[in-house]
C-alpha cells in the first residue's frame, strides 16, 4: 500500500486518541508523540490536497465507471486491502464495519442509520486501485478556501500551493458565505467518493453521515459554520450522532460475518440494487 501508515487503521487510531473522553483537555493539542508515520501521512495530506488535485478525482471517480459490485461484494473486496495488520488479533475492515453497524443496531437506530455504519467506509476500495493512503483517508476539510487552524497539523499546510493562492487563501475563497456545503469541493478521499456511490439509494442523513464522517474540523472542532446552510446544520445533528459508533465502536470481539450477514443483506436490498456503480 502506497503510504508512510502501516495500515489504514493507524489513521482511526490516531483519531481515536484525539477524541478519546478521558484524554485531558491540556493533551489536546500535543501531538509530540504521534507516531513518524502518521506525521508524514499528514504531511503528505496537507501538502497535496488542493482544489486542482481534488477537481481531478471528482473528474475520475464521479462518472462511477470503475466496477460493478453488490454492496456485500465492496466489502469482501475491501477485505482484500492487504496491509501490515496482524490477522491474529487485528479485525479485518468488514469486521469493522459490522462493529459499528452493530452497535448502531444494539441502541435501536433505524435501519438506514445501520446501513450507513457498515457501508460509511467503502469509500476506501480506491487504496485498491493504487490511490495514496492521503487521497483516501484522514480528516476532510474544504479546499478553495483559507484551511482552517482547527484542522489538525495545521503547520503542514504552508508547503499547500493554495495556501498561498489569492484566490483559495480567504476565509470564505470562491465560496459564497452561508451557500452550503454541497458548493464546497472538499478535499477527496473515501468518504466524498462514496457518497457519489450511494448517492441514489440512502437517505438523506446516511448520505451526510457518509460523506462527512471524518469532517473532524466542523463536526468535532465548529470549524467552517459560515460555509453551512440551515439543510447542513441539520444533516450535521446526524454526522455527530453518526461518530461515537464510528470512533468507539471498535473493540477486539470479533463478530461472526457469517452469522450477520443474513441480517445485514437484508437491509442491504432494501436500499441498494444488487449490483452499484463504483
Ligand atoms: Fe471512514
Amino acid at each position: 500500500m502506497q503510504g508512510p501508515l502501516q495500515n489504514l487503521e493507524q489513521w482511526d487510531e490516531f483519531i481515536q486518541q484525539r477524541y478519546d473522553p478521558n484524554r485531558k483537555t491540556t493533551e489536546f493539542r500535543d501531538y509530540a508523540n504521534t507516531t513518524p508515520g502518521v506525521r508524514e501521512f499528514y504531511r503528505l495530506n496537507h501538502t497535496h490536497q488542493t482544489r486542482d488535485f481534488v477537481l481531478q478525482k471528482q473528474k475520475e471517480y464521479a462518472p462511477l465507471n470503475k466496477r460493478k459490485m453488490g454492496i456485500w461484494e465492496a466489502l469482501e473486496y475491501l477485505n482484500t486491502l492487504v496491509d501490515d495488520s496482524d490477522p491474529d488479533t487485528d479485525l479485518s475492515q468488514i469486521e469493522h464495519n459490522l462493529q459499528t453497524a452493530e452497535a448502531i443496531r444494539r441502541d435501536g437506530h433505524p435501519d438506514w442509520f445501520q446501513l450507513a455504519g457498515l457501508v460509511h467506509d467503502l469509500g476506501k476500495v480506491m487504496c485498491l486501485w493504487g490511490e495514496p493512503q492521503w487521497a483516501v483517508v484522514g480528516d476532510t476539510f474544504p479546499t478553495g478556501c483559507a484551511y482552517s487552524d482547527k484542522i489538525v497539523f495545521h503547520e503542514f499546510f504552508a508547503a499547500n500551493p493554495d495556501a498561498a493562492n489569492p484566490m483559495y487563501k480567504t476565509r470564505t475563497g470562491i465560496y459564497e458565505q452561508g451557500g452550503g456545503l454541497d458548493q464546497v469541493d472538499m478535499s477527496w478521499g473515501h468518504d466524498e467518493y462514496f457518497y457519489h456511490v450511494a448517492k441514489p439509494y440512502l437517505p438523506e442523513p446516511a448520505l451526510y453521515m457518509v460523506r462527512y464522517h471524518s469532517f473532524y474540523p466542523a463536526h468535532r472542532e465548529g470549524a467552517y459554520d459560515f460555509l453551512m446552510n440551515d439543510r447542513d446544520r441539520e444533516g450535521f445533528k446526524w454526522v455527530k450522532a453518526f461518530n461515537p459508533y464510528d470512533l468507539y465502536s471498535k473493540s477486539a470481539a470479533k463478530p461472526d460475518a457469517k452469522d450477520l450477514r443474513p441480517y445485514y443483506q437484508g437491509l442491504i436490498d432494501k436500499y441498494f440494487p444488487s449490483q452499484v456503480a463504483f
